[in-house]
């Protein structure tokens, strides 16, 4: 197994921007804390860190990229805060703490969900990055994360709980739902360089199709197999909340099969970049195995 522990370096660098740069100069309230909270240290950065990667990749910016990786980071975490409350998966620790609702309130993690989702637009704003660059990232953000991406998928797990619904309806719910923040991550990276070219984002959203569904699918196998320390998160809340996965029409083994073929798709669909591909290579075969 590719270990973990190989991007770590790139992890901490993520980190330290989160803590030093995000929030500044902004005046302190209980929601503030509550976003601090909720962002600070326990999440994988795996959408930054695919930023960062294409960034390098394509020969990019990166500095630029780390800004757009951690407004994106920002959206994820608003994700999660929302997708925790009582009227959604009503899970009660998330990255090995008491979930922002538990820790302060459920008008408070709303109220971080959204500034968080805000605040991510203000920062690629201000990122210094070319206007053009600027331009597209809030396009995408915005495409991805909203009603056409992220939150749509959201609103199909919800409706999906209720409902037997087939392999199709939940590929399209996880393609939505996961998929959409993984291809936002690495086309972020494609507009740090100087030439954008939509040939190579539409292969970088092919190639985060597919690490999505496999990335989903593991979610769906841990959230059975592993136990609440390890993952940081409530285990059975699929099962709690009667939610449609992959798992539970094909079993374990066969999930473990599929994860397997999405992410050699993913793989090949990075090999037929060339280049410097070896660290995505391995983040993807690492998240492949991942044990939370
Ligand atoms: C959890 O995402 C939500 C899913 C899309 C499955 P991550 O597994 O990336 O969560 P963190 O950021 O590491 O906490
Ligand atoms: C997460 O799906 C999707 C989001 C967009 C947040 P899950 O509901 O399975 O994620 P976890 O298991 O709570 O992290
Ligand atoms: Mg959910
Ligand atoms: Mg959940
Ligand atoms: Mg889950």
């Amino acid at each position: 197994m590719t270990e973990f522990t190989e991007f770590s370096n790139d992890i901490d660098l993520i980190n330290r921007f989160i803590e030093e740069k995000t929030f500044c100069g902004l005046e302190n309230s209980i929601v503030l804390n509550a976003m601090k909270y909720s962002i600070s240290n326990g999440g994988k950065r795996i959408r930054p860190l695919l930023t960062l990667y294409f960034s390098e990749l394509l020969g990019g910016n990166i500095e630029v990229a780390l800004k757009f990786g951690c407004a994106l980071e920002m959206i994820h975490t608003y994700s999660l805060i929302h997708d925790d409350l009582p009227c959604m998966d009503n899970d009660d620790m998330r990255r090995g703490k008491p979930s922002c609702h538990i820790a302060f309130g459920e008008e408070n993690a709303l109220l971080a969900g959204d500034a968080l989702l805000t605040e991510a637009f203000s920062t690629v704003a201000s990122s210094g990055a070319d206007p053009n660059a600027i331009t597209l990232a809030t396009k995408y953000l915005s495409e991805f994360a909203g009603i056409k991406g992220m939150v749509m998928g959201q609103v199909l797990d919800l409706q999906l709980e209720k409902s037997t619904p087939t392999l199709e309806e939940i590929k399209k719910m996880y393609s939505l739902k996961t998929s959409a923040l993984l291809k936002c991550a690495c086309v972020l990276g494609c507009l740090t360089t100087n030439e954008i070219d939509v040939n190579i984002i539409d292969k970088a959203c092919e190639y985060a199709e597919n690490l999505g569904l496999a990335f989903q699918i593991t979610d769906d196998i841990l959230d059975i197999v592993s136990d609440t320390e390890t993952l940081g998160k409530p285990v059975g809340s699929d099962e709690k909340n009667n939610k449609p996965t992959f798992v539970k029409l094909y079993g374990i083994a066969e999930s473990k099969v599929l994860v397997n073929e999405l992410s050699n798709n993913a793989v090949a669909v990075l090999k037929s970049f060339g280049g410097n591909n070896e660290k995505l290579i391995n983040l993807t075969l690492a998240l492949a195995t991942r044990k939370f």
